[in-house]
């Protein structure tokens, strides 16, 4: 085994992707990354991506939940080929991160949601496009190389809920998320003070209620979506329905009852509703209430690959970034994406070769210092 240059000898996995001229050094990590977005994204646009609900207490700890975990490592076995390979709702995967949702990536970059989905494909990435893209999807799939899947937002409007399903479908999308985690729009306070607005001509192309001025960018329409949803939404199309924002375990064991394909533990990266626990602290019982049912993804404040290592450790099958992403595409448009992407699924691939653990199936909770319950206690 060679470390001679700090990376595991025989990696399978390709350099990170590009970097905008003059800023290679500016973009070693994902913190780098966000940094040169704070510095270079207009102060609207970066607080747009970087604000959240209120005091923004949960955005706090989503990350310091991942701080307090520490690691545990076997030595000397070989894990100099690590496997990072997933298998999602039939399709294979070459490392478990993808991209969360993110509604109107045309505030951050003039290509949106077309060069993130160029760039998730250039990093082997499913991206999850929001309904509140700026981007048809049309024009999404056509430059798409690895999966789509599509957010959802129930809008009141049920027909149009109901064709919109269906151009997901037409459009390729492998799996509809259903958010399940925004009946209102949290009190978005930083966002407002910056005088957060879409560019001039912007288009919300899935957005009936914004289109129609039932509502404005600072306020979701109320809709009263329920579980009988779920049945609903699975019965329009074929696709597989996940659900976003499940944070309990009854909730959970609602999910695998209401026949969702999986469940993404959210709590929609602390922008709705403030002092909802850390993702990583809420996914253990998520998982007890899974009992291997289902699919489980988390997200909320995953910035480095030993967060990724530590998701899975705990249960997670995959998880998905938001923010960090973002920061790739207002600073580097898709080579930007693939960066950020890249750069963290190569220091998972350093961390379990640090850990001594050849592939995900081998991160369990062995890999953690301490049980999960002497973290969150
Ligand atoms: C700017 C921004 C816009 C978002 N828009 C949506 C959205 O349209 N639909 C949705 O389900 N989640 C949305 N989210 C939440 C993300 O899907 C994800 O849950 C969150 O960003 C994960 O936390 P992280 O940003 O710390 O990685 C948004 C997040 C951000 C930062």
């Amino acid at each position: 085994m060679s470390v001679a240059d700090g990376s595991p000898s025989g990696s399978r996995t390709p350099p990170v992707g590009p970097t905008p001229p003059g800023h290679a050094d500016k973009m070693l990590s994902l913190p780098d990354i966000e940094e040169l977005a704070r510095q270079t994204l207009s102060p609207m646009a970066y607080d747009y991506v970087a604000s959240g609900a209120a005091d923004e207490l949960t955005i706090g700890w989503n990350r310091q939940a991942f701080d307090r975990i520490k690691l545990r490592p076997t030595v000397l076995q070989d894990a100099s080929q690590v496997d990072m390979r997933v298998t999602l709702l039939g399709d294979e995967l070459p490392h478990p991160i993808l991209l969360a949702p993110t509604a109107y990536q045309s505030v951050v970059h003039p290509e949106g949601e077309v060069a993130t989905a160029r760039g998730a494909g250039a990093a082997g990435a499913p991206f999850v496009v929001s309904t509140a893209t700026t981007a048809p999807l049309e024009e999404i799939a056509r430059v798409a190389t690895a999966p789509l899947w599509f957010q959802l937002y129930v809008q009141s409007d049920r027909e149009f809920t109901t064709r919109l399903v269906r151009a997901a479908e037409e459009a390729g999308c492998r799996a509809l998320c259903l958010t399940v985690d925004n009946p209102v729009l949290g009190a978005r306070n930083r966002q407002a003070r910056s005088g957060f607005r879409l560019p001039a001509g912007a288009l919300t192309p899935y957005l009936d209620d914004l289109n129609n001025g039932r509502r404005d960018l600072f306020t979701a329409e109320r809709v009263a979506v329920t579980w009988k949803d779920v049945e609903w939404l699975r019965s329009l199309s074929s696709m597989p329905v996940l659900l976003k924002g499940i944070l309990t375990g009854s909730d959970a064991r609602l999910a695998v009852e209401s026949g969702a394909a999986g469940v993404i533990v959210s709590n929609h990266g602390g922008r709705n509703l403030d002092t909802l626990p850390a993702t990583i602290e809420a996914l253990p019982e998520v998982v007890a209430g899974v009992a291997g049912r289902l699919p489980v993804l988390v997200d909320g404040g995953i910035r480095r690959g030993t967060d990724v290592l530590k998701s899975i450790a705990l249960g997670a099958d995959a998880v998905l970034i938001g923010r960090p992403y973002l920061y790739g595409l207002g600073t580097g448009g898709a080579g930007g994406v693939q960066r950020v992407v890249d750069i963290l699924r190569r220091e998972l691939e350093l961390a379990m070769t640090l850990c001594g653990r050849a592939s995900l199936a081998a991160l369990d909770h062995g890999t953690l210092w301490n049980p999960p319950a002497d973290y969150f206690a």
